[in-house]
């Protein structure tokens, strides 16, 4: 029978054997799947591990700093990178989904590579892929390694890719691993985050991506899920968010007439990302986080629920 316990002990031991006294390097992404993967590499080779977090300025609302303490209140070496103006960059007025990915996906890779050059002497990349990741070709883990297999870099790998790749959850589904976290105790709020993806609120802004965007959009996304939290809500719904939509609508306030942004929000259950029902959130509650959202975030003036299954519609809009 399978324990989270036996399996800590056993893949510690194997980690150990493997590497030695080897640097290894790993990108955390605030996730369950890379933060389980450091903590067992950690447990095994301390300081060694080399963990990078990346700010792609496309997180959810403070999301960097607070998972960033949350890292060093773990014990890891981590070094949290802002690279969010190099991202912002990449994206200026590009409005395609798929560019915006492969932008994103590549500035990623040239930030990562520039730090792991930084670490003297490293001889492997970590990973924190897990089974459905081996099998399925979109990872809803949001993890590096996603972000990673869908580049095409022309001009041969990057260094840190050449790497030899170490990767402790690649034999277990997402259930085991939150397991695996809870048994090294590790924070409950880290182990039931919803999965987030690895382009961000890139992939919920339609169209181009500005700053001020992005800032509206944090706004929004933390007045819902804040609200999901404080209904008691959260855990009951397999992943929410918001979608900034790239239209303005009518509206009116005291005697002036608007013509403001509109968003969309989207609360999904599921098992895998694989299928999804939209949740039938209470009235209340939606009626509750509009308001909010219309009183507070200035430039939005509309909020709409989203009521599409998948299939045939994603759970993200782009
Ligand atoms: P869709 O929108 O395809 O999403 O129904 C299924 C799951 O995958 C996540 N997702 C991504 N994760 N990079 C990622 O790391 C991506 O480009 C990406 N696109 C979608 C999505 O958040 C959901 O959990």
């Amino acid at each position: 029978d399978w324990t989270p316990n036996a399996f800590i002990e056993e893949t510690v031991e194997d980690l150990k054997t493997k590497l030695g006294n080897d640097k290894v390097v790993l990108g955390l992404s605030g996730g369950v799947d890379s933060s389980v993967a450091a903590m067992l590499l950690h447990k095994a080779i301390g300081k060694n591990l080399y963990c990078i977090f990346v700010n792609n300025g496309l997180l959810r609302k403070n999301e960097f700093s607070d998972v960033l303490e949350q890292y060093k209140g773990m014990g890891l070496n981590v070094k949290g990178v802002d690279a969010s103006a190099r991202f912002l960059d990449a994206l200026k007025d590009e409005s395609d989904p798929e560019k915006k990915r492969k932008a994103i996906g590549r500035v990623f890779i040239e930030v990562f590579d520039d730090e792991a050059h930084l670490i003297e002497d490293v001889k492997w990349l970590a990973q924190g892929t897990i089974y459905p990741d081996v099998i399925e070709s979109v990872s809803a883990t949001g993890g590096p390694s996603a972000t990673i297999k869908s580049h095409h870099n022309v001009g041969g790998l990057p260094d840190f890719m050449k790497l030899k790749v170490v990767e402790p959850l690649k034999e277990l589904f997402k259930d085991e691993v939150r397991r695996v976290g809870a048994s090294m105790g590790m924070d409950k709020n880290l182990l039931g985050r919803h999965p987030f993806p690895g382009p961000g609120l890139a992939i919920r802004i339609l169209g181009d991506v500005t700053a001020e965007k992005v800032r509206i959009l944090q706004e929004v996304d933390a007045i819902f899920i804040n609200g999901l939290k404080q209904a008691g809500l959260y855990d009951k719904v397999w992943q929410a968010g918001a979608m900034l939509l790239p239209v303005n609508s009518v509206g009116v306030m005291g005697d002036e007439r608007t013509y403001e942004k509109c968003v969309a929000l989207r609360a999904v259950e599921s098992t895998d990302g694989m299928t999804a029902d939209w949740v039938n959130l209470p009235y209340e509650f939606l009626q509750k986080t509009s308001n909010d959202i219309i009183n507070k975030v200035k430039g939005v003036n509309r909020v709409v629920y989203d009521i599409s299954s998948k299939p045939p519609a994603t759970i993200e809009w782009e």
